[in-house]
Parts: C-alpha cells; structure tokens; sequence
C-alpha cells in the first residue's frame, strides 16, 4: 500500500534565505533566567563563571549558535530603566520586579553585564526598549548610549562606566505588548505612540542598520497588525511582531510532566496554529507592504504550564519533555517555510523560564529536549529554503484530527541538504516517502532522531541525558526516492548529499 505520507523537495524552486535570526532566544528578568540562569554575579560564586556568567551555559548556547538574545523583557521592559543599571553596582538602586512574583531586583545585571554577555555568547543583541513606563528621551538616550561613536552626553558616560567603543545594537523592540502589561493601549493610540518613539530612535552611528520592532500581535488579534500596517509609515519600521503560546487553557494549563495525551493533543493544535496566524498575519502584511521591506517577528513563542510544584507561581518554571521537541520541531519548520517574511523569532525562554533550553540547580545544569531540537535544527540557519509539500496522514484523536507530518528543508552553503521532520502522532510511526522534485539527485542520507518511549520524558538533573539525539537509522535511498520511518513523537534532521 502506498504510504499516505509523502513529501516532495522542490528543488527546482527557488526559496528565501532562512535567516539565523529565526533561531533566536530571549532572556527576561523573570525567576531565575538571569539571576542563577546566566548569572551567577562577580563575588565568588563557586559556579565557573567568567564576569558572572556561567562558563556552562556559554558553552552550551554557543554550541547551539545562538543568533540573537532578547532582553531584558517581556513585562519586564516596560517597568525597566536602564539608567538603574549602569555604574557602580554597590550604588545602584533596588526595585520591585512587579510583574514577577514581587521579589527585589538589586539591577546588578544591567545595560554593560548584558551587552558584554553578548559578545562573550558571539551573538547579536536584541534589546527592548520601555514605551509603557518609559519617556521618549529615556529611549533615545539608551540607543545614544549603547551606539554612539562620537562625543555626546551618553557617550561620555558610557565611556566612564568603563565602555569607549560602542556596542553598535541592531534590534529594538518598541515596547513590549503594549496591548497590555505594556500598557493596555488600543492599537490605534500605540500606532501613534510608536510613531513618536521611532522618530527619535536614528541619528546615531548605526542608523542605517538599525531595526525598529513594533510591539505585535497577540495570536489571531489582525486588527492589531493591520493598523499598525495602515498608519506606520514604513520608512519609520523595520518589523512587526507576534506572540503566540502554545497554552492550553489560561486558567488551566495543566502540568508540563503529568500531562494526558488528550493534552498533548490540545498543546499540538495550539503549536500548529501557528501557520494560520502567520499566513494570516502575513496576508495583512502583504496588503500593505506588497514590496516585503517589513518582516514578521515572533519574538515569543512556546509552551507554557503550570509551574513545577513547590515553585514560585510567578517564576514560571517548567519542566520540558518530548511535547515541548514536538512544539519545537513543529514550529521551526514553520517559521522555515516562511522565511520570506518571518525574518526573526525568540524562543520564550532560554534558562528557567517556560519552555526552556537548558536548566539550572545550583551548580547542576541539563539541556532539554527543545534544547536538541534547536542544536538539529541549526543547519538551517542562513540556508536556502527548498520548498516542500506534505501530503500527511493524520493523527487521530478520539475524533479529533490534526496532520501527523510537518517538514522543511534548505540547502546550505556547501551544497548539502537537510530535512527535519516531525511526526506529532502520539502513538503511530508514520512511514513518509520523500519525492526530489526539480533535477537535483542524492546519493547518501544521514541523520538523527530525537524520541523517547513515552510523551512525558524528560531529563532531570539525576538523569540529565535521558532524552538525546541519536543516529537515525530509519531513513532509506533507493533509486532516488528517499523512505522514511518516522517513530510516534518523533524529530528527525536529515542530510542529503
Ligand atoms: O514570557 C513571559 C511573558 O509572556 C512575557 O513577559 C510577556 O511578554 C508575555 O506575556
């Protein structure tokens, strides 16, 4: 019987370049994400670290090659201002981190702590600015301190804080949300608003370069993008941007680890929602920007649960399980199919904080399963696209259905070609018959799974590699057509030469 999953690489079409940006992170002051996360400050922590940040996780994100990292929020920004974050750190003032759980905020990991780290992980800085709580001038004097390169007032400070050189930061975020914790405005008073804070965010020694972000979306809000759209003049924003979580219910989230397959199932619908926002959201774009000058930024995105018993409700930590490697793989082959216009995306969060990449005890840190699927799937970034189509069969459930096969492909610059595929199928192995459209041919196939017997695996810090990425012997070329058993719950990356 033929397979009723089939997947055809179009390698006659020619696809977008995949910007590494779509693999980005963000890294908010919530929990324990920067304090203890990166963290672990500059007075003798037993922890490795190197001015405060843990050798461990720069060495875990730089395998990953992180693009980008977003900071310092999320709800975060719009309570943040920077200049509490700069100097001395014995006479820098104490706050309340409002938004999280209420604890102090000592501002010991400030503008100088983060762009340093920055440079220390080889990854560009994204920095969100506070349009909620904050004035014009606090703005446009943070890009004059972080950017200039001549004399200036911001300059000279930052040179006596101990910085001649600028940093030269590319992207800003124009508030965070500010349909609400930053700032519950109508999209029409935050069109304007935004109006006025970019005008005064150029003039300094990057100014050709610099990205201006507009606050997005949340999920299918279109009204919100199509007015940002309708009255930002485009020579005043680079992006707009989108969250989407995959939430099962606000007032329900249920457990990351104890979680029913009826769940699971749930979280799935929520993730693969994320084509139809963006093809939506996209529509819109186009419509007003039929020349593709403005990109779509999804600058969070994941899973998000209840926190892990006994925690801090408002520290948002969870664990991180098979379910997570599926919203993971499923979302990135998405973001990879669109990257004509998805130019950017920040995974929510990188350490300690909702779906995770790695997490911290003490001294202890383990990767998560979304923490491989990010280190497979990085031989897309800055890859050409090749175009696929999926003919997939489904994953039932009760008489629920969904696709059980998502896949993306680019071929990068040696020549070579990677397909990672994911089949959400809590039970079934699907077997997909890969098509080569277009006069490409291929030889030789390799490749790696990630899987587990049940759903709910996860890595814990007794058992840190208990879900890992391994070869993935299921993958067949014969003939030049390419066959493919894919496990229940499964994440492959395949390389084609
Ligand atoms: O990522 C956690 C929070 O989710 C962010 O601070 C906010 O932007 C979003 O609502």
């Amino acid at each position: 019987a033929q397979s009723p999953n089939i997947v055809v690489l179009n390698t006659g079409q020619k696809g977008a370049v995949i910007s590494k940006h779509i693999y980005g992170h963000f890294a908010e002051h919530l929990g324990r994400c920067i304090y203890g996360g990166f963290y672990v400050g500059e007075n003798g922590s037993p922890i490795p670290n190197t001015n405060g940040v843990r050798n461990d996780v720069v060495a875990a994100l730089k395998n990953l090659q992180i693009p980008n990292l977003r900071w310092p929020g999320g709800c975060f920004a719009d309570t943040y201002h920077w200049m509490d974050g700069i100097g001395p750190k014995d006479l820098r003032p104490t706050i309340v981190n409002r938004w999280w759980g209420g604890v102090t905020e000592d501002n010991s990991f400030g503008t100088h702590d983060f762009l340093n780290m920055c440079e220390l992980l080889e990854t560009e800085p994204y920095l969100s600015g506070n349009v909620g709580s904050g004035t014009v001038k606090e703005f446009a004097d943070w890009m004059q301190y972080v950017n200039h390169d001549g004399v200036s007032p911001m300059a000279k400070l930052r040179e006596e804080n101990g910085r001649k050189t600028p940093w030269n930061v590319k992207y800003w975020g124009v508030g965070n949300e500010a349909w609400g914790c930053g700032g519950n405005m109508t999209a029409e008073y935050y069109a304007n608003v935004y109006r006025q804070f970019a005008t005064y965010m150029s003039g300094w020694s990057n100014e050709d370069g610099i990205w201006r972000i507009a606050s997005g979306a949340s999920d299918a809000d279109y009204h919100w993008t199509e007015t940002l759209m309708k009255n930002i003049p485009s020579n005043l924003v680079d992006a707009v941007a989108l969250h989407h979580y995959s939430v099962i219910n606000w007032s329900k989230k249920s457990s990351a680890t104890g979680f029913t397959e009826e769940e699971y199932f749930t979280t799935m619908q929520r993730a693969t929602q994320m084509e139809e926002l963006i093809q939506k959201h996209v529509a819109i774009m186009d419509k007003y920007d039929p020349e593709n000058k403005v990109a779509l930024v999804v600058d969070e995105w994941g899973g998000w649960y209840d926190v892990e018993p006994g925690t801090n409700p408002g520290f948002l930590f969870q664990q991180n399980t098979i379910r997570d490697a599926m919203i993971a793989g499923v979302t990135l082959n998405i973001f990879n199919n669109h990257a004509d216009r998805v130019k950017m995306a920040n995974l929510a969060q990188t350490i300690n904080v909702l779906q995770a990449v790695i997490l911290t005890d003490e001294e202890k840190m383990i990767l998560t399963p979304t923490y491989h699927v990010m280190e497979m799937y990085k031989v897309h970034q800055d890859a050409t696209l090749i175009p696929v189509s999926v003919i997939s069969g489904d994953y039932m459930s009760g008489d629920k259905k969904l696709a059980a096969v998502y896949a993306s492909a680019s071929v990068d610059k040696n020549g070579a070609t990677h397909l990672s595929l994911v089949n959400i199928d809590a039970s079934k192995e699907q077997e997909i018959t890969v098509r080569v459209g277009g006069s490409k041919s291929y030889k030789s196939v390799d490749g790696r799974v990630l899987t587990s017997a049940k759903l709910q695996d996860h890595n814990t810090f007794d058992k840190p590699d208990a879900v890992k990425p391994v070869n993935f012997t299921g993958a067949k070329l014969s003939n030049g057509t390419l066959t493919v058993k894919l496990p229940a719950h499964s994440v492959a990356v395949l390389e084609l030469k």
